[in-house]
Order: structure tokens, then C-alpha cells, then sequence
């Protein structure tokens, strides 16, 4: 089957809750033999345990995206015990709804350093390990408030999810000679624990509903399949259709 991602080895990272978690299952659906990285090894762990009582290929790895050596270290591991990586998926982050006037040096600093140079540590120690195979696939989650700024996050998270935006086109031109392709997904309001408590509702939805994890996993199914394989340095918006191009 066109799409069958059977012996392909996937990291998610942040796989240990939310879209996430949700990209490893999916992605173990078809196939793949999943990696679920996270800072939360309790919620990784949890992930590949319910990946393998499903009858999938799972196990769990603990990093902080933000800590280069922490991130080298992830991929040689996957490397030594899986023998190749074909996917990247770069789903850990954080969100902050601190208003501008409270908006703090640390706060700012902690956001870029989680969000946007965590996902560019994990891109760049990768491409070593997909370039031997001269193919691979990294997603790279953003958001809606990356394109059209956040309601509900704070200015250091719109920055932090445009920055990826840039940073995903930018890879895109580095590595299509390599034969690996860098995409991302634009997911709109999604109702995960990053989200919950906040209250969100569905207004300007044209769908009429908030998303779920799941809605996200499917587009990054895609983009990580060859079912994408003409498709690089392009966003996939999973929004409801609150958010349209022109
Ligand atoms: N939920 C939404 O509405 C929404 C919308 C747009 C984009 N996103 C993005 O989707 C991604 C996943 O969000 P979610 O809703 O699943 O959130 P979540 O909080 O459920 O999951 C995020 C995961 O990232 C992990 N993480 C945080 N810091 C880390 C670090 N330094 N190193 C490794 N792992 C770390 C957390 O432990 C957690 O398991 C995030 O990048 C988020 O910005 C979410």
C-alpha cells in the first residue's frame, strides 16, 4: 500500500501527551516503529506502552529539547537500537499566556529556547543519521498563532511558532538535495491537556468544533508518507477552517 510506513523507525518528539502522542499512534497504525521522546518519560513510556499492547513497535527515550547534548544523545540511541531514523516528527513545546506588559526576559527566553531551538537541535542532529538513507521525512508542529498571531498565547509563543515556520522553509531548500523533505502543520484550537481548563470555544470555526489531536495526527501521517513525497517546505493548516489562505 502506497503510504505503508512498515520498517520506517519515527521519533516523536513530545510524544508523551497530546498531538504527540496522537502522531505516535497514528503513525504505528501504518506502520512505523515509533520513538516516543519526551521530557515526560512517564507520558512517553505510557505512549509506547499502549502502542505495543496494540500490536505496534514502540518504546520510550527521555530528552529536553532545549539541551543540544540532551537532543545528540536521543539520536544516537535511536540509531544504536532501531539501526536507521525515517521520521522526525517535532511535536514537544510549551505554551505561555502571559500578556505583553508581563512579559519577562526569562519568560521570552524559555519559550524560544523550548519551542523554536529545541525543533532546530532536533532537525539539524537528524539530518546526519536520513542523509545515509538519502531519504527522510521531518513534520514540524507550529500553529495558527504563528500565521495570524495567538488569542489566548502570549507574544513570545506566536514569535516562537512563526520562527519554525521560517525554519522549516529554510531546512526545506538545505535538505531536498539530501532527499529529505521538512514540512510542518498548522494546527488551529485543539482540545489537548496543553489547551485544557482554557475554556476555548468554537467561534469562527467553519466547522463548528474544536480539533483533536487525532485531526492533527492524520495530516502528519501525510506529510511523513510518501503519499507527500513531491511536497517540501509547505504548511498543512488543520484549523477547522478558521484560518484561510488567499
Ligand atoms: N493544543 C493546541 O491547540 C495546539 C495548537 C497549535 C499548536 N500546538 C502545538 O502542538 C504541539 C503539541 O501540543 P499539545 O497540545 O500536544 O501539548 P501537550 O502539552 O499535551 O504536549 C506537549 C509535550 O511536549 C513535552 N515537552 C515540553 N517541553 C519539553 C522539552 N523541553 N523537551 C521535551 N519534551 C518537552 C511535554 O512534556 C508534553 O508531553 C506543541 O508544539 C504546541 O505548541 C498545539
Amino acid at each position: 500500500m502506497m503510504g505503508d510506513l512498515t520498517g520506517r523507525v519515527a521519533i516523536v518528539t513530545g510524544g508523551g501527551s497530546g498531538i504527540g502522542r496522537a502522531c505516535c499512534k497514528v503513525l504505528a497504525e501504518y506502520g512505523a516503529a515509533i520513538v516516543a521522546a519526551d521530557i515526560n518519560l512517564e507520558g512517553a513510556q505510557k505512549t509506547a506502552d499502549d502502542i505495543v499492547a496494540a500490536g505496534g513497535k514502540a518504546y520510550a527515550v527521555s530528552v529536553n529539547v532545549m539541551e543540544l547534548e540532551s537532543v545528540q544523545n536521543l539520536m544516537k540511541t535511536v540509531s544504536e537500537k532501531s539501526g536507521r531514523i525515517d521520521i522526525l516528527v517535532n511535536s514537544a513545546g510549551i505554551l505561555d499566556p502571559t500578556r505583553l506588559p508581563d512579559m519577562t526576559v526569562e519568560r521570552w527566553d524559555r519559550m524560544i529556547d523550548i519551542n523554536l531551538r529545541g525543533t532546530f537541535f532536533c532537525c539539524q542532529q537528524v539530518v546526519p543519521y536520513m542523509e545515509k538513507n538519502k531519504k527522510g521525512a521531518i513534520v514540524n508542529i507550529t500553529s495558527q498563532a504563528g500565521q495570524v498571531g495567538g488569542w489566548m498565547a502570549g507574544v513570545n509563543y506566536s514569535a516562537s511558532k512563526g520562527g519554525i515556520l521560517a525554519l522549516t522553509k529554510a531546512l526545506a531548500r538545505h535538505c531536498g538535495p539530501l532527499g529529505i523533505r521538512v514540512n510542518d502543520v498548522a494546527p488551529g484550537q485543539i482540545a489537548t491537556e496543553m489547551t485544557a481548563g482554557r475554556g476555548d470555544k468554537p467561534d469562527g470555526i467553519a466547522v463548528g468544533r474544536l480539533g483533536t489531536a487525532v485531526d492533527v495526527a492524520n495530516a502528519v501521517y501525510f506529510l511523513a508518507s510518501d503519499l507527500s513525497d513531491f511536497c517540501t517546505g509547505m504548511t498543512v493548516d488543520v484549523n477547522g477552517g478558521q484560518f484561510m489562505r488567499s
